[in-house]
């Protein structure tokens, strides 16, 4: 029987998702305003046949204690379309997805600039909707204080309505550019959307022809009730972090439940969770990395996030002893605290590590030699976990190398990924349909 092929996204920072990567021997501390570097990365893992390059991106800075702020690299970046613009200029092939908020934006400058990015890149454009959690970002845009939860996702809904039907404003064959007849478009294959609606007004049409790919892949996160619900609506690609192979079947089998029931084919979506890989000749090897690595977060920083998992202030326990089994049930995240319980007894773990750990990057990681990882992977695909991952990067250049040079042929050797770009655009690498035009056949 053929085996499932997985998809690979690269979940991008610059300089890394973890908070002591810049620090990591070999790093480059200033990729994230270093225009060279991000694009070496680019067309290593368009080389390595990458689905997509994703960029996360924030509002704000992280609302995190000033002594974890000050030691952390993940403070600034780019503006997400100005440089994967430049990067579209630089790469052929792999996808380009870009974050934009539905709850800090207008749904005309997002419809614009996605098609915009489409246009430019050949088809190779996506969006990942957020609603912004962090509560920061409302005092840069005008307001007191965050919008709602619940509410951040009703007018998510309505704006993806908004934005997907502006895409449509022309039919693909609008564009005549007659000169015989002088003649530039057909004005019976625009559509003026006038939408009237809860929230937003916006009449149309979109001043922009439109997107190759139809719409632009459309990629959510949300894992809360509305989060999900909004994604099995509206998603092709769904990220998730759930923290091990349980928590990534639960959610794809939820999900694609949800995505069922919207009448939509749960083929058409495909689940990603952010998966952190360390490559070494041994697993001894990738573990010893981890702990260098993790061992460069300062604890100041690391102690503020432990107590956050815990819901606990762990500031008074002694660094280097194991963590007291006895910490109290709190108000705060009751699954976070057991989490962090199990790490700290099956991995031995001092608090000091564990602050580390938590500081740095906590999520699911696969830490091992190119065969076990492999494994893993295949292990996810197999019993419903995933349809690939959204790969973070430990430490950049190395780490990135290690999955383009020796994770990805392992699995094409597998015959789990593809050895070359079969079509041009995102939807082929994601093997999704073109979206057929709302308003015209
Ligand atoms: C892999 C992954 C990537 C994410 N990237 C971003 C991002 O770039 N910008 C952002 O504001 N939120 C990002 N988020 C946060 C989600 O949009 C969402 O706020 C979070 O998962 C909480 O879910 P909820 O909003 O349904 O409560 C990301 C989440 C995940 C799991």
């Amino acid at each position: 029987m053929p085996v499932k092929p997985l998809h690979l996204g690269a979940f991008m920072r610059p300089v890394s998702l973890h908070t002591g990567a810049w620090r990591y021997p070999g790093s480059y501390p200033d990729a994230n305003f270093n225009f060279a570097h991000i694009r070496s990365f680019a067309q290593k893992l368009e080389a390595a046949k990458f689905d997509a390059f994703f960029m996360a991106d924030h509002l704000a800075v992280l609302n995190m204690p000033v002594e974890a702020l000050k030691r952390s690299h993940t403070v600034t970046s780019f503006e997400p379309f100005t440089l994967l613009s430049a990067l579209a200029a630089v790469t052929d092939r792999i996808g380009l997805v870009a974050t934009a908020s539905t709850t800090f934006d207008a749904p005309y400058h997002v419809a614009r600039r996605f098609a915009s990015l489409d246009h430019i890149s050949n088809g190779r454009a996506g969006w990942n909707i957020v609603t912004t959690a962090n509560p920061d970002a409302a005092l840069n845009f005008g307001h007191d204080e965050h919008i709602e939860h619940d509410e951040r996702y009703h007018h998510a809904r309505e704006f993806y309505d908004v934005v997907t039907g502006l895409w449509d404003s022309f039919a693909d064959d609008a564009f005549l550019r007659d000169v015989q007849s002088g003649v530039y478009f057909d004005p019976d294959k625009m559509h003026v959307l006038n939408h009237r609606g809860e929230e937003l007004n916006v009449r149309g049409p979109l001043n922009i022809a439109r997107p190759p790919q139809g719409w632009p892949v459309i990629v959510q996160a949300g894992q809360s009730e509305p989060g999900r619900q909004l994604a099995a609506e509206t998603a092709e690609v769904i990220f998730c972090a759930p923290r091990d192979l349980e928590a990534g079947k639960a959610f794809y089998a939820d999900i694609k439940i949800r995505v069922n029931k919207t009448g939509r084919s749960p083929k058409d979506v495909k689940i990603l969770p952010a998966a952190f890989i360390i490559v070494g000749d041994t697993i001894a090897e990738a573990r010893e990395k981890r702990a260098i690595l993790d061992g460069l977060v300062h604890y100041a920083s690391g102690i503020a996030s432990l107590s956050i998992a815990l819901g606990h202030d762990a500031s008074g326990f002694d660094p280097d002893a194991l963590l007291p089994s006895d910490i109290p049930e709190t108000n705060a995240s009751k699954s976070s605290r057991l989490q962090v319980l199990k790490l700290a007894q099956e991995e031995k773990l001092t608090v000091r590590q564990l602050a580390q750990r938590y500081g740095g990057y906590s999520g699911l990681a696969f830490v091992g030699t190119p065969k076990s990882i492999a494994d893993e992977m295949e292990r996810w695909i197999d019993e419903e976990g995933s349809d690939g991952f959204n790969i973070a990067f430990p430490y950049l250049p190395q780490g990135l190398d290690d999955v383009t040079d020796r994770i990805v042929p392992e699995l094409q050797r597998r015959g789990r990924f593809r050895k070359d770009y079969e079509g041009a655009t995102l939807r082929d690498h994601l093997g999704l349909f073109r979206p057929a035009n709302r308003f015209f056949a």
